[in-house]
């Protein structure tokens, strides 16, 4: 098809040519038309033919083709036919005019003759419509609005005329359309022309082909690729990824923990969609907590987060794009608890000291435990410790009582350590504990107990007042006044008198005085009830059983009752002149009033008018003969006997003993009576001894009292003054055994305390007296045969004021 058509296209040409040239006729110009492109040796005219020659003639004339300036020939004569010699483009040759012609000289000799032949050059088709750049880029804003003109590059095409571009086409698209004008030259160009609006959020670019063609046949056409690029314009706000974000955020997190990353994205481009954050809205509180990273949006932990200082926070995040578009976001926070809070306990009440007499199930305390936290991390348990006599009970919420729960005994544990320990149920548990101190108050609950369930006491006899007679002691565990101990005598009599005047104690130490002199041949034993009381109230009491025992002291000489004491007369006793060797002449019997040792009697002669013939037994004071006697012996034999006891030191007392050897009484007519019936004629030595007894008594009586009525006009207050008031004591007799030679009644000790009025003196009669009453007044009897018994008045030293009466020391002894 191709070829067929270029054939026409070459035939076509000649005939052109042919009528040319035959239009100029013999017009000695030759003009021609030949498309360009042609191939070597194409025959394009006939030169012979047009110019009426035959070929010879030309060739014998020499015919030739001369050009006119050019170097380079296009074509050649041959055999009469012009042909191409050479490529013709005539773009080369023209470039883009319109019109394209080659001129040369036909040169003929013989003659010369000259033809112009004009070689006119056909444009063909060889070229297609060319753009400049393969690629076009616009950038067109998104922002540009519709009907807005974007001109294009022109493409180009060398060839001309119809071969020239001839018009533009767009493929098709959405956005654009294409306007074709022409410019004053008539030349075509085109324009972009938006036709709908751009969003490069949409479309960042749109990609179209331009395409130009000819009108040359076939048709040439060249394309090229415009590339939109939509230029980004701030019309888009950042978009967050959430509108809240809910995070939830451990309490004490630790600094620079990331809590939550927000996002939000920018559709635009560039700094358009540089999103920067910040918090837009926030509390002051929250502010110190959390921070935010301005590029990455990440919020972190800038504080200590604590649940209980607050559990959630609300944040509001503003996203900020370059060009100062914004949008906000909140940001929910919840603060999760941690069991960072140990229980607390706070003591609401406390009722100490607990008295030690409360019932078991008693209330002293009321104690409250409390826990920031939630949950099971705010779950406490309460306990104590076990070996107390405590419980805690649960009362209401996170109330408990601590009560008793057995008997207390401030003597046996007087204060407690309670340690209440509460811990509470997070995981790890957190536990804290607190100890209180109860004490225990006392109650009278504890009577003083005597250290002894009873005392026994040994005073010796003749003691000193006031000497310590022995010391009681009772405890009482209670507290204070509650254990204060006083001590007192239970008042009883003891023979009758008062206890108190024998005795009395000292009622803060025990210590019990006596408050007389003893005699241990008045009495030899008394008990005393002593009380200790202690101080509370009611006091409690217990009392004991003080057993005083007096012992002896050896304070009495032995008394010679046989034979009656010295000087007298009557005591002669006969020995038989025959009397044998070991034969029982006599017997000295002496009885002492103390007791024991004190009381254990020896005999011994100390004096005799013929030594060796008698001997006294040393415990029997039987005085026998130690040989026969005999007849050269003096009749009258005096011994000299030391009566001694075992004491202390020892007394003794002495008595004479004389003896009448002789066998008749004759011979001593004035003791004849008394050798038959010696208890006859010892009654009568007593009767005889009583009368001169009791006149002396009276005597020395009426001397006392003219005496003691001298002194009193003296000194009137003396002594004597007024009543003088001589304690009935009544003692029961005092018995002594002495030597199993009978019962003896051995003379009472008598102590008495005499006040005068004056105060100021005690005097203390010391007396032997066998008489059971001492009669008031000046009056003193006495029985008959008292004739061994002596008064003594002896005045004591005076404890308290010795000077006022020291002028009226008497020693009277009246016997
Ligand atoms: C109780 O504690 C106090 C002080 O710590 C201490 O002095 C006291 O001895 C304790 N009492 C008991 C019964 O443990
Ligand atoms: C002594 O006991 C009584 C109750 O018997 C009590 O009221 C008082 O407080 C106690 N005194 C002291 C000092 O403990
Ligand atoms: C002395 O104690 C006994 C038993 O301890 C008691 O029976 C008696 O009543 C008490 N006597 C006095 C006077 O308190």
């Amino acid at each position: 098809m191709m070829k067929g058509s270029e054939e026409n296209l070459h035939f076509l040409a000649i005939i052109w040519m042919a009528v040319f040239v035959f239009l100029r006729g013999c017009n000695c110009d030759l003009s021609y038309s030949v498309p360009e492109e042609m191939k070597r040796g194409t025959v394009f005219g006939n030169i012979a033919k047009d110019l009426g020659l035959a070929v010879k003639t030309l060739s014998d004339r020499k015919a030739r083709i001369d050009m006119e300036s050019e170097d380079r020939r296009f074509c050649d004569l041959q055999r009469g036919e012009l042909v191409i010699a050479e490529r013709i483009d005539r773009e080369e040759l023209c470039g883009s005019k319109p019109s394209c012609s080659l001129n040369y000289e036909l040169v003929l000799e013989n003659p010369l003759e000259s033809h112009r032949i004009t070689l006119q050059i056909e444009d063909i088709n060889d070229h297609s419509p060319r753009f400049p750049k393969s690629e076009i880029k616009l950038e067109i804003g998104e922002s540009a609005i519709k009907g807005a003109r974007f001109p294009l590059d022109e493409a180009h095409d060398s060839d001309v005329g119809r071969n020239g571009i001839q018009t533009y086409s767009l493929e098709k698209n959405e956005y654009f359309t294409l306007s074709l004008n022409s410019h004053s030259n008539g030349r075509k160009y085109c324009e972009l022309v938006l036709d709908k609006e751009l969003d490069r959020e949409v479309q960042q670019e749109v990609i179209l082909s331009l395409t130009a063609s000819d009108g040359g046949s076939p048709q040439r056409s060249g394309t090229a690729v415009i590339r939109v690029i939509v230029l980004d314009a701030n019309d888009n706000l950042p978009i967050f990824s959430e509108t809240v974000y809910e995070v939830s955020l451990p309490e004490n997190s630790p600094l620079s923990t990331v809590v939550v990353t927000v996002s939000a994205t920018d559709a635009d481009e560039g700094a358009n969609g540089e999103i920067t954050y910040k918090f837009s809205h926030i509390s002051d509180k929250a502010i110190r907590m959390f921070s935010i990273d301005e590029v990455t949006g990440q919020i972190t932990v800038i504080g200590p987060i604590d649940y209980e200082d607050q559990n959630e926070y609300e944040l509001w995040v503003k996203a900020k794009d370059g060009a100062g578009l914004a949008s906000n976001a909140k940001v929910d926070i919840e603060i999760t608890d941690v069991n960072d809070n140990a229980p607390v306990i706070y003591i609401k009440s406390l009722n100490v000291p607990i008295p030690e007499n409360v019932a078991p199930g008693t209330e002293i305390g009321i104690i409250n435990v409390q826990d920031k936290d939630t949950g099971g991390n705010k779950q406490i348990r309460c306990s104590i410790q076990q070996n107390v006599p405590f419980k805690l009970n649960p009362s209401i919420k996170n109330y408990y009582t601590l009560v008793t729960t057995s008997d207390l005994d401030r003597e046996l544990v007087g204060d407690y350590n309670v340690t209440i320990i509460a811990t509470d149920e997070g995981s790890p548990p957190l536990s804290s504990s607190k100890t209180i101190h109860l004490s225990v108050s006392d109650v009278n609950d504890n009577p003083p107990v005597f250290e002894l369930q009873s005392y026994s006491a040994y005073v010796t006899e003749n003691n000193k007042l006031y000497s310590s007679v022995c010391s009681v002691t009772a405890r009482d565990p209670d507290w204070r006044q509650n254990g204060t101990v006083f001590y007192s005598l239970l008042p009883s009599e003891v023979n009758g008198v008062p206890v108190s005047s024998y005795v009395s104690i000292n009622g803060d130490t025990g210590v019990i005085h006596a408050v007389r002199a003893f005699d241990y041949e008045q009495f030899r034993s008394f008990k005393v009830q002593v009380v200790a009381r202690d101080n509370g109230s009611p006091p409690l009491s217990s009392n004991v059983t003080v057993s005083v025992f007096i012992t002896d002291e050896n304070d009495n000489s032995p008394q010679i009752l046989y034979p009656t004491p010295e000087g007298n007369s009557f005591m002669t006793e006969m020995v038989p002149k025959a009397a044998l060797s070991g034969s029982l002449v006599s017997k000295v019997i002496a009885v002492d009033a103390d007791s024991g040792q004190n009381a254990w009697l020896s005999y011994q002669i100390v004096k005799s008018t013929d030594p060796g013939l008698f001997a006294i037994g040393l415990h029997s004071g039987e005085i026998r003969a130690q040989r026969d006697i005999s007849e050269s012996d003096s009749m009258k034999q005096n011994l000299v006997i030391s009566v001694k006891d075992n004491g202390q030191p020892s007394l003794s007392t002495t008595c004479a003993v004389y003896l009448l050897i002789s066998d008749n009484l004759a011979e001593v007519p004035e003791l004849k009576d008394m050798s038959y019936e010696e208890s006859n004629s010892k009654l009568t030595s007593y009767l005889i001894i009583a009368l001169v007894s009791v006149s002396t008594f009276f005597l020395t009586f009426i001397i006392l009292i003219v005496a003691i009525r001298i002194c009193h006009r003296r000194k009137p207050r003396l002594l004597f003054d007024g009543a003088v008031a001589i304690p009935s004591a009544y003692l029961p007799p005092n018995y002594a055994d002495v030597d199993g030679t009978g019962t003896l009644r051995s003379a009472y000790n008598y102590d008495a305390y005499m006040t005068t009025g004056s105060r100021t003196s005690d005097f203390k009669f010391v007396t032997s007296y066998n008489d059971n009453t001492l009669p008031s007044g000046t009056t003193l009897k006495r029985s008959p045969g008292d004739n061994s018994d002596c008064l003594n008045f002896t005045s004591l030293d005076f404890p308290e004021n010795g000077s006022k009466c020291s002028t009226l020391v008497n020693h009277l002894n009246i016997c």
